[in-house]
This record gives C-alpha cells, sequence and structure tokens, in this order.
C-alpha cells in the first residue's frame, strides 16, 4: 500500500483498481502513512496556513428537484427566503471587517430572469471591495450567463460535478438533468476564465466504489482549481431520507487521495464534514485539506438553507465563531491565513 501511496505522490496518477485499492484498506498504518503523505504535500504547497472563504447563502429558492438536497422544489416544508441586497452587503461587510477576503454567494438555482440582478450585486461587492475574491455557486445556467457574471467581476465559481457516471447521476437528479450538461457547464466556466471548484458527495444512495473511481479520474482529467467534496447527509424532507451518511473516514481518503493527484488543488474541509463531528474538520486538513468556509449568512436564514439534516452553522462554522476555529486550528499546529487564496495558475483579471 505504501507504495502505491509513493507512487501517486510522484506520478500523480494511479491504474483504477489501484485507487480502489487505497480507498477499501484496511491497515490502519496504511491508511496514516496515506494521510501523512497528503499532509506533508499540503504542507508544501501552502505551509500551515488554512484560507477561509466567507459563505453567503443568498438563496433557498430553487427550480431544481435534486432528489438529495432539503431546498429542492418539491420541498413544501420549508420556508423560502432570498437575501435582499442589502442584507448581502451586510454580510460581506461584517465578513471583510473580520477579515475575510474571499466572499462565496451560494444558492438555489434560479430562472433566468434573476441573472441579472445577481451581476449588480456582484459588480456592487466587486466595487465596494476591489481586493476580495468573488466565488459564485448558483447551480447550472447558459454560458451567456456566466458571461455576464464574469464581467460583473465573479472570479471563481463553484459546480460540483456530483458524479461524471450518467447512470448515476441520473439516480440522484430529476428527468432531464444529465452528467454531460453539467460537465458542459464546467467546461464553459473554465473557458470563461474562472477558477472552477468541482467534486461530489460521498456516501451518496447508489454511489460505488467504481463510480467513485471514475470521479477521481474525471477530476485529475479536468483538473479544476477547487474541489469541493463532503459526506452526504440525509434530509428528512427528500425522497433520499433513509439512507445512510457518508463516512468521514471515506471523505479524507478522497481528500488524500487528490491532494496527492492534484498537488496545488485548494481543498475545503467541507460544512458537511463538520456537521458528521466536531472534530471532522480537523481530520479533513490533516487529510490535506486547505480551505474553509465559515458562514457568514445572516444567523436567522441559516436554518432555512436544509440542504441536510444537522448542518452546521453556529459554532466554528461561522463568521462570529472565527476565534473558535483559530483555536481549533492552534491545536493541529495550523493558523489562518488571511489572504484571498487564488489558486497559482488563475488567470489575472481582466
Ligand atoms: N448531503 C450532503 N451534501 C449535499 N448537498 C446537497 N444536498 C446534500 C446532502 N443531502 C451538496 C451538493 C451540492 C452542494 C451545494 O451541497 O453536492 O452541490
Amino acid at each position: 500500500m505504501k507504495r502505491l501511496v509513493d507512487k501517486l505522490r510522484e506520478k500523480h496518477e494511479l491504474a483504477p483498481d489501484e485507487y480502489g485499492a487505497l480507498l477499501t484498506m484496511r491497515n490502519p498504518q496504511d491508511v496514516d502513512y496515506l494521510m501523512s503523505q497528503a499532509r506533508e504535500e499540503a504542507q508544501r504547497q501552502f505551509g500551515k496556513g488554512i484560507y477561509l472563504r466567507g459563505l453567503v447563502e443568498l438563496t433557498n429558492v430553487c427550480r431544481n428537484d435534486c432528489l438529495y438536497c432539503g431546498i429542492r422544489r418539491s420541498n413544501s416544508n420549508i420556508e423560502r427566503y432570498t437575501l435582499t441586497r442589502e442584507q448581502v452587503m451586510d454580510c460581506c461587510e461584517q465578513g471583510h471587517q473580520i477579515g475575510f477576503r474571499t466572499f462565496v454567494l451560494q444558492g438555489g438555482e434560479w430562472g433566468e430572469e434573476r441573472s441579472p440582478w445577481i451581476a449588480e450585486i456582484i459588480a456592487k461587492i466587486r466595487q465596494r471591495w476591489p481586493d476580495c475574491a468573488i466565488t459564485l455557486s448558483l447551480g447550472e445556467h447558459p454560458r451567456e450567463t456566466y458571461a455576464m457574471w464574469r464581467k460583473a467581476g465573479a472570479d471563481r465559481y463553484l459546480l460540483r460535478h456530483e458524479t461524471h457516471n450518467e447512470r448515476l447521476y441520473s439516480l440522484l437528479h430529476p428527468s432531464g438533468m444529465t452528467a454531460r450538461h453539467r460537465l458542459q457547464c464546467l467546461d464553459w466556466l473554465k473557458e470563461l476564465g474562472y477558477q472552477v471548484g468541482a467534486g461530489i458527495m460521498v456516501g451518496a444512495p447508489f454511489q460505488s466504489l467504481k463510480t467513485i473511481v471514475e470521479d477521481i479520474q474525471y477530476l485529475i482529467r479536468f483538473s479544476p482549481h477547487m474541489i469541493g467534496i463532503g459526506p452526504f447527509i440525509p434530509q428528512h424532507d427528500t425522497p433520499f431520507r433513509r439512507f445512510p451518511a457518508g463516512t468521514v473516514d471515506m471523505t479524507a481518503r478522497l481528500y488524500a487521495i487528490l491532494r496527492l493527484a492534484l498537488p496545488q488543488a485548494l481543498i475545503p474541509s467541507t460544512t458537511a464534514m463538520a456537521s458528521l463531528s466536531p472534530d471532522s474538520r480537523l481530520r479533513g486538513i490533516l487529510a490535506g485539506a486547505n480551505v474553509v468556509m465559515p458562514n457568514l449568512s445572516p444567523t436567522d436564514t441559516r436554518k432555512q438553507y436544509a440542504l441536510y439534516d444537522n448542518k452546521a452553522a453556529l459554532g466554528a462554522e461561522s463568521a462570529q465563531g472565527i476565534q473558535k476555529l483559530a483555536d481549533e486550528l492552534a491545536t493541529i499546529g495550523y493558523h489562518i491565513e488571511w489572504s484571498r487564496g487564488d489558486h497559482p495558475n488563475a488567470k489575472q483579471a481582466e
């Protein structure tokens, strides 16, 4: 097993069954070796600094109906909200004062009629804080919309591909949505000069070792600037309510494998990780993750942004808990790195 880890670190790639072996190995010493190599690689690239991204949950209104997601259109048990422009600016203002230099506007998928409104918000943030990175996480849209937002000042876009496997994709999503189109969106975003994030949920219903390996291979081919991976966590109002959650162990292994495959990638230890248990976020960092995304949303709308059950939103997940986060990081010898944290290959803004 150690030989496989060394090979991955050196060649940044393995054969499919070799990834399978790393994902299923049982010997704790082998797992520790994978983690330590990934950690070492992350430290070689980024030192012991962890980048922060301030997450603003813009809206839980969504036209889409993904079977895993708590803000899916057919969930009539949640109250829908959309932040006003002033609320968004206030969240960023608070974040900026704390020291955040990246804002992530995340939300459900809206119809295109709202896209110009988003562009206006982007332009306002860009104008007010020229030194900050603006990241969007707003789902699938036409190329023109992505281009408009880019022109308005957005730098980065997070769109998990969810899975490269067409069949699995169709089991997780409503009819009409395809992996092919998802990947098309990611290609467009890259062409438009965004720093792009892709990724998957670990332990999603019907996922298999085979599809995970396909997704690792896709990620290596696509080579996104950012890789967003978290465990699937069931949400009680969705068709997947009775499926078990993904595991911290498997998620951490994927962080480690992808750190070794794509050494410069920005990999967050995600909120879903932190939601499973209090020490999981640190386990993610010790597996090679180098980003944390605290929540800057107004506290009263956070519970309505219920992608999954028991989502961590207060504690060290929140901007208000930043000292707690710093203290936690210090226990493993890490610290917050306050700069924007662009990917080394990021295109410079025009
Ligand atoms: N469990 C974990 N992650 C989820 N997401 C959506 N629903 C869930 C869930 N039940 C993730 C998806 C999406 C991102 C914004 O949140 O991967 O891309």
